[in-house]
């Protein structure tokens, strides 16, 4: 006979199950949320602290040519705001998920935490430019 917690466990797993389950290379992984304000004390900008994190990772294959299968550029503040927005590109950056993680597996794959944390501040600090 199962006892409720033997019960529990088996929902709680079930549930853990689903939420992992092929989450890597779907378009509908859930969204990253981002934190309110992830580096206290500063207020990260495009010029100051964004472009750099992106010319370093992203325009060998996100910039002119296009390079690699990469379907849109990351050169202007403009590109790589309409990639936040309407481009998934925090979770793109966020993600554990090993096949949607940007820059790609083979180039290195998630970037230090760091890093990803000054993109989150920007967004989060409202996509300034400068
Ligand atoms: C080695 C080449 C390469 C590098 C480096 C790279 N990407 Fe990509 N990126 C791709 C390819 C190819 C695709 C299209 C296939 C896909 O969605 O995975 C893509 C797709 C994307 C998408 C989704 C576009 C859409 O409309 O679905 C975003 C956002 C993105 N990249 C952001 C970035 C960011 C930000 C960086 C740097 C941190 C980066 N990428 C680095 C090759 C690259």
């Amino acid at each position: 006979m199962k006892s409720p917690t033997t019960l529990l466990l088996l929902s709680l797993f079930t549930i853990v199950l689903l939420s992992c389950g092929g989450s890597d290379d779907s378009p509908t992984e859930p969204e990253v949320i981002v934190d309110p304000d992830p580096i206290p004390g500063q207020t990260s900008t495009y010029t100051a602290h964004v472009k750099t994190i992106i010319d370093s990772n992203c325009i060998e294959c996100h910039g002119d040519p296009l390079d690699q299968g990469a379907i849109m550029m990351l050169l202007t503040y403009d590109q790589v705001v309409d990639a936040v927005n309407n481009r998934g590109l925090f979770n793109r950056i966020a993600t554990m998920g090993i096949n949607s993680v940007m820059p790609p597996l083979e180039e290195g794959g998630r970037l230090p935490q760091v890093t990803i944390d000054i993109v989150e501040d920007w967004i989060a600090d409202g996509l300034l430019e400068q």
